[in-house]
């Protein structure tokens, strides 16, 4: 007992111990670090998880499983199922390539949890069922940072579970000391691409807007934004009765098996340009039967969180803000409103230097710095090759994972809830960056 609390105060770090539960300071301490005194090693079940055919014809995406030509550009088998077993064929009308080996053509492709060098795992050790203060609340917050801090440059991945916090507002005082715990981290906050912000909870973001029956692939957090954020940290607060499973990638495995004929297509037309556009919403656009929908989806006005008459400088102080230059942000006859950034679509990975995969391309929505699409079938790869390298696991209520964005990406499988279990999953954000690295 003595240990532990000793080394805490040793780290400056008597805040952490009001929080704790009076059978927690009496547990047995052998050699300690910081990081065990709140938290233990812990370890996922293993699990598989099947991915339907079906949210990929939906949607448009393409599915997992071998390229649909041979010799494409293809890097070889480097990296190659790690991770996760490959169906052995594809199941009934699953992807294009069809084949693969003869007897096993009902097995589904599935995603395993993510072993221990992709995500490291830690369980909190508290009591369960103890009501516990804001303060304490915070105090958790001020024990997970600094496990973060420990733990999240080994993998980029950390999961946090069995925390107390069931509720938004519960979390919130949580996250509170988590952000203020020495040295302070900086809140990032979610400025999408479209022009819809998210739902929020006690004044904190719900994950996505994205519908249950989506499948949202994996991705980096405001990667197209010319400030994005270094961490992104998910919190189940309640999970769905089924489905749901967070997915996620890391961004170096992604350029193991892409095919040379993307990364090469991007840079021979500059890189990428992001584009928004926003309607004036005193002059919204009117939608035409049969012709193509307006490139704006939401106002300024919305987007800036400012009233019906605001001014358009006003507007354009708001994307200031956000690291865009005065040269990115143009206004037509209209009133509409276009801003635009380029981005090379990589950026270093921090352990090797390398140049790795940083982008939306998988969306198919966004062109090349010149002005050129791209191509459907390299949309494709970059959709279909990402599977090779996800993996899938389900947060459960009191789960925190914490994410490096700027080297692991995440999705989320589609999900079914209902009004006695709602999925409730809990975004936050620090330390906001520029998105191009040197
Ligand atoms: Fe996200």
């Amino acid at each position: 007992m003595r240990v532990a609390a000793g080394l805490l105060l040793a780290a400056g770090c008597t805040d952490a111990l009001r929080g704790l539960p009076p059978a927690w300071h009496a547990r047995p301490a052998p050699m300690m670090t910081v990081m065990d005194a709140a938290f233990v090693p812990a370890a996922l079940e293993p699990s598989e998880t099947a991915l339907l055919p079906e949210w990929f014809e939906q949607w448009g995406f393409a599915s997992p499983g071998p390229p649909q030509k041979k010799g494409g550009g293809k890097k070889g088998a480097k990296g190659k199922g790690k991770g996760k077993p490959r169906p052995a064929a594809k199941a009934g009308g699953f992807g294009a390539g069809g084949g693969g080996a003869a007897g096993d053509a009902a097995k589904p492709f599935v995603c395993s949890s993510p072993p221990e060098e992709i995500l490291t795992v830690v369980r909190a050790r508290r009591e369960e069922g103890t009501e516990l203060s804001a303060e304490e609340l915070a105090n958790w917050g001020a024990a997970a940072r600094r496990t973060i801090e420990e733990l999240l440059p080994r993998t980029g991945a950390v999961l946090l579970r069995n925390l107390p916090m069931r509720s938004p507002e519960a979390f919130g005082h949580f996250w509170k000391g988590c952000l203020l715990a020495p040295p302070a981290l900086e809140e990032g906050s979610y400025l999408s691409l479209g022009g819809t912000s998210r739902t929020k909870m006690s004044g904190i973001d719900l994950a996505t807007n994205v519908p249950p029956e989506f499948l949202l692939l994996n991705h980096n957090e405001l990667c197209y934004n010319p400030r994005t954020v270094e961490r992104i940290a998910l919190y189940c607060v309640q999970d769905a009765p089924v489905g749901g499973e967070s997915t996620l990638a890391r961004n170096r495995d992604l350029m193991k098996t892409l095919p040379d004929e993307v990364p090469r297509f991007l840079a021979e037309h500059g890189g990428i340009l992001y584009a928004r556009e926003f309607y004036d919403a005193r002059r919204p656009p009117v939608l035409v039967p049969g012709a193509p929908p307006p490139a704006a989806t939401g106002s300024w006005q919305e987007k800036c969180g400012l009233p019906l008459d605001a001014e358009r400088a006003q507007a354009e102080e708001f994307f200031l803000a956000m690291g865009f230059d005065a040269s990115q942000i143009e206004w037509d006859e209209s009133g509409s409103l276009r801003v635009t950034n380029q981005h090379p679509g990589f950026v270093k990975d921090p352990e090797s230097g390398e140049d790795v995969w940083w982008n939306i391309v998988h969306t198919g929505s966004i062109k090349t710095a010149d002005g050129t699409p791209i191509p459907k079938k390299l949309v494709a790869e970059v959709q279909r090759s990402a599977w090779d390298h996800t993996y899938a696991f389900k947060l459960r209520p009191g789960d925190w994972l914490m994410l490096d964005n700027m080297r692991v990406q995440h999705g989320r499988l589609p999900f079914f809830d209902h009004e006695r279990q709602r999925r409730c999953l809990l975004t936050v954000y620090t330390t906001p960056r520029c998105a191009i690295t040197e």
